[in-house]
């Protein structure tokens, strides 16, 4: 699908660490990450929860659930992708004009998110008709 992309961090351990647990990092250099303006965090709903139901028009974003699972539903205007998150090395790019909905499979699951623009209410297309419209040009 257009503007979606899947990308896998590489697992740091340290075998000779004291500590148990990973490390990944997610650096500038790996995706033009310079641009970015903005992080948040979606967090403290419960399991069912369904957010986003809205589509960008021109943000980019990277979407990581840093704790527990989170489906990400997606559409382009003409295919549907499915992913659940549930692993903080897992980077889920969605750039302009994908329909996204959120839905929480785990309570308190954390989303968070880095986007390249600060925010702005008018990039955002919230009435699905209007998107379909856009995307096939009625
Ligand atoms: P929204 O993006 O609609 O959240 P979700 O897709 O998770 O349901 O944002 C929810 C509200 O928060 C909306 O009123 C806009 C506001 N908001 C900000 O003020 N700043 C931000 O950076 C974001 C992402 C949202």
């Amino acid at each position: 699908m257009r503007n979606v992309e899947v990308i896998k961090l590489e697992e740091k351990f340290d075998k000779d660490s004291l500590f148990d647990g990973s490390l990944v990092s997610f650096q500038v250099s790996d995706r033009k990450l310079d641009c970015f303006k903005r992080i948040y965090s979606i967090y403290g709903a419960k399991k069912n929860t369904i957010r986003g139901n809205h589509s960008h028009k021109h943000l980019n974003q990277f979407l990581i659930c840093i704790y527990g699972a989170i489906k990400i539903k997606l559409f382009d205007g003409y295919e549907h992708q499915e992913f659940t998150l549930n692993k903080s090395n897992i980077v889920l790019y969605v750039g302009p004009m994908i329909w996204r909905t959120m839905e929480w499979i785990e309570d308190d699951s954390v989303l968070l998110v880095i986007a390249s623009e600060e925010f702005d209410e008018s990039d955002y297309i919230r009435n699905y008709d209007v998107f379909l419209r856009i995307i096939h040009n009625d």
